[in-house]
């Protein structure tokens, strides 16, 4: 059991409480390749979008538990605690891995909770996801359902993916209304969102009832971005051109990103006034989650 720091406000009284208003909006955060800044632009719009007064899910179903770690918590450390492996052996409900976001590391002098903002927490343990999901009937659905027993919480909930197109992607993708491809400026990368495109397509042939689509593109300008200069000038105008109605505010590249993730807290509390945490509640307002009014 976690003992979570005071004022915070557990999942299970949120459930308590009743439903909110109006069911959450979904989002996956999709790319098929690692480190297209999928997990901070995941963590960094859900607690813009907390702030402004909307209750927000991060789901966290990656192995490498990036998301978990972003809002405190290093949830291999935490016996006991569930997490969305448990769920998927079947030894917890979905409802027990959700935990309140915190503004620095779990345990730590000072840490408090972030208001509005909640995360189901990742193990590593879910490398072995893809092998234990493929034999499941109904494989492909088993996030939505996890999902959709808590959509009347929340505003908004944000599925992080891993940098793949497996089967927790596509049960991400099936999950959600809206798959936003996350994308590094480059030529490889403006190829990368119609493969999630096709990926998408063919999804929705093979299965009922998937109502995703590539709703949103995300350019983040990640270290690992190759070219600079003219070639890479051209790049980031030919994503846009060819996705002129789906871009997102591009994020810039910023040395606070890597920063605020080593000191396990969401780039609005570790650097309030940054320009790159302004490009998140920047891309926050123009998803439609503007300042909520009282
Ligand atoms: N705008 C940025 N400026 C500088 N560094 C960034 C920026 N965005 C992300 N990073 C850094 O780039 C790396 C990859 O980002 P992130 O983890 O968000 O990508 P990802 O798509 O989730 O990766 P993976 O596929 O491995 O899960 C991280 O080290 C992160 O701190
Ligand atoms: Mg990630």
């Amino acid at each position: 059991m976690l003992t979570l720091p005071p004022g915070a406000i557990p999942f299970s009284h949120v459930l308590s409480a009743g439903p909110l208003a109006g069911p959450a909006k979904i989002y996956a955060m999709v790319n098929q390749s690692g480190g297209a800044g999928k997990t901070t632009s995941a963590v960094n719009v859900a607690a813009s979008a907390a702030e402004y007064g909307w209750r927000t899910l991060i789901v966290d179903g990656d192995a490498q538990c990036d998301a978990s770690v972003a809002c405190g918590y290093e949830p291999d450390q935490m016996e006991g605690q569930a997490t969305l492996y448990d769920v998927l052996l079947g030894v917890a409900n979905f409802e027990d891995t959700i935990v309140p976001a915190l503004a620095g590391p779990y345990g730590a002098k000072g840490t408090v909770a972030i208001e509005n903002l909640y995360i189901a927490l990742a193990s590593s343990e879910l490398e072995d996801a893809e092998q234990m999901l493929a034999t499941r009937v109904g494989r492909e659905f088993w996030l939505r359902g996890l999902i959709e027993s808590v959509r009347g919480q929340f505003d908004l909930i944000i599925i992080d993916c891993p940098g793949n197109l497996g089967l927790y992607v596509v049960n991400a993708i099936v999950a959600c209304d809206e798959v936003i491809g996350c994308v590094k400026p480059g030529w490889k990368e403006l190829r990368a969102l119609t493969r999630i495109e096709l990926k998408i397509e063919e999804i929705k042939r093979a299965l009922g009832g998937v109502k995703a689509f590539l709703g949103k593109v995300l350019v983040v300008d990640v270290p690992t971005t190759r070219s600079q200069g003219a070639i890479y000038d051209d790049s980031k105008k030919s994503v846009a051109s060819a996705y002129a109605d789906q871009m997102l505010p591009m994020v810039r590249r910023s040395p606070r990103i890597p920063e605020a993730y080593a000191a396990q807290k969401v780039l609005r509390i570790y650097d309030r006034t940054g320009e790159v945490t302004q490009d998140y509640y920047d891309i926050t307002k123009a998803l439609g989650f503007k300042r909520r009014k009282k």
